[in-house]
């Protein structure tokens, strides 16, 4: 069996390493707020489950008008879909058989969508360990795309891009004539992070997408939304299915979206244990990415294949994210989610453990 391409679901990879699923585990293969979902959320849960025998409002109005208030845009500047992917697939879509270029390492979905709709995919490659996003090495590319995809925070590295790079890749796509696909499904994890949901204001060529399923801890209901001009949402909305988006999900969207206090004590939960961690990696020698978000790479230095780490993690129950599909990773690098304080602990004692066994 080959290496799953996403997180979460560790069976498979359990199953792919030809290791025993042990009875108890960490996952940390998954990028999910692991203060969520937000108890306002369980509270309303009985009275929504109710509404599951309507049909959801196919406009969703009601999500939007919460959406419009927090981004200061109009509804028809805002698509809501079934999770951050539904949106990556309907760019897609928009984007069939047109040139792609991706900024790697990134999330795979990206590619995968962009190649199912015949686009011409090449990539960017950023360097490690830094992974800096150098706008003069990337301009002369632009003259040969379509498109472009960044994820700002990005995934995996958990890297963010200033606002100030992010702008001027923006003028120089724009005067290339080219669209950036900006992908923000971890920016509300960043304390200070400027938002670029107004850029699309004034520049005609950009794409924001959004995931609620990270910060709120949704994953398995699935939301998010995109924002860009109303010339682009009729396209992608065009290619939605009707009802695409349940009911229950744009009901706790509402709630969540809401709950102002809870992305703020995620953000300085999430900061305190990041600290705590990266004090220790440094101190044992082990080398991370600079990240500003709930899930960071790591690599020991010390070993080549980090295969090693990766099996070692495993048999004592922790589980890691491969990086074998992100493209100039190649496996080189594992990433780990931010979890609970306990879980955090455990990864280090076993990190302790694996320092100790001689490496
Ligand atoms: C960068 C990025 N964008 C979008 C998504 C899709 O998230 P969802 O479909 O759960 O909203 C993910 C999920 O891992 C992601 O990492």
């Amino acid at each position: 069996m080959s290496m799953p391409s996403h997180g979460s679901n560790p069976k498979y990879v359990y199953e792919a390493m030809g290791i025993q699923i042990p009875n108890q585990y960490i996952d940390l293969s998954a990028n999910i707020n692991p203060l969520g979902p937000p108890q306002a959320l369980s509270e309303k849960w009985k009275v929504f489950f109710k509404q599951i025998v309507d049909y959801p409002d196919p406009y969703a109005l009601s999500l939007k008008e919460v959406i419009m208030e927090k981004e200061k845009m109009d509804h028809d500047w805002l698509l809501i879909g079934n999770g951050g992917s539904e949106l990556i697939t309907l760019v897609a879509r928009f984007l069939a058989k047109k040139r792609v270029l991706i900024i790697q390492p990134t999330f795979s979905e990206y590619e995968k969508a962009c190649r199912v709709n015949e686009c011409d995919v090449s990539y960017f490659r950023l360097n490690e360990p830094n992974w800096e996003l150098d706008i003069d090495r990337l301009i002369p590319l632009l003259e040969n795309a379509d498109a472009i995809f960044l994820c700002n925070p990005n995934n995996p590295t958990g890297i963010l891009y200033p606002q100030s790079t992010i702008l001027r890749l923006i003028k120089e796509c724009k005067r290339a004539g080219c669209f950036v696909v900006l992908d923000e499904a971890f920016y509300d994890f960043v304390e200070t992070y400027e938002s670029s949901v107004g850029l699309c204001k004034d520049f005609s060529n950009v794409i924001v997408l959004r995931s609620m399923t990270k910060m709120f801890a949704i994953p398995g209901l699935r939301l998010g939304y995109a924002v860009t001009n109303p010339m682009i949402i009729k396209e992608l909305s065009a290619f939605q299915s009707h009802w695409s988006v349940n009911t229950l999900a744009l009901l706790a969207g509402e709630v969540c979206l809401q709950n102002e206090a809870f992305i703020l004590m995620t953000q300085e939960y999430i900061a305190k244990e990041r600290q705590k961690l990266f004090q220790f990696f440094q101190k044992e020698a082990f080398i991370t990415s600079a990240s500003r978000v709930n899930f960071y790479l790591l690599r020991d230095p010390k070993i080549e294949n980090q295969k090693l780490l990766f099996r070692f993690l495993l048999e004592k129950g922790i589980v890691a994210r491969h990086t074998f599909n992100f493209p100039g990773l190649d496996g080189n690098w594992l990433r780990f989610a931010i979890k609970s304080t306990h879980e955090n602990e455990r990864l280090m004692e076993v990190l302790t453990e694996w320092r100790m066994s001689h490496h």
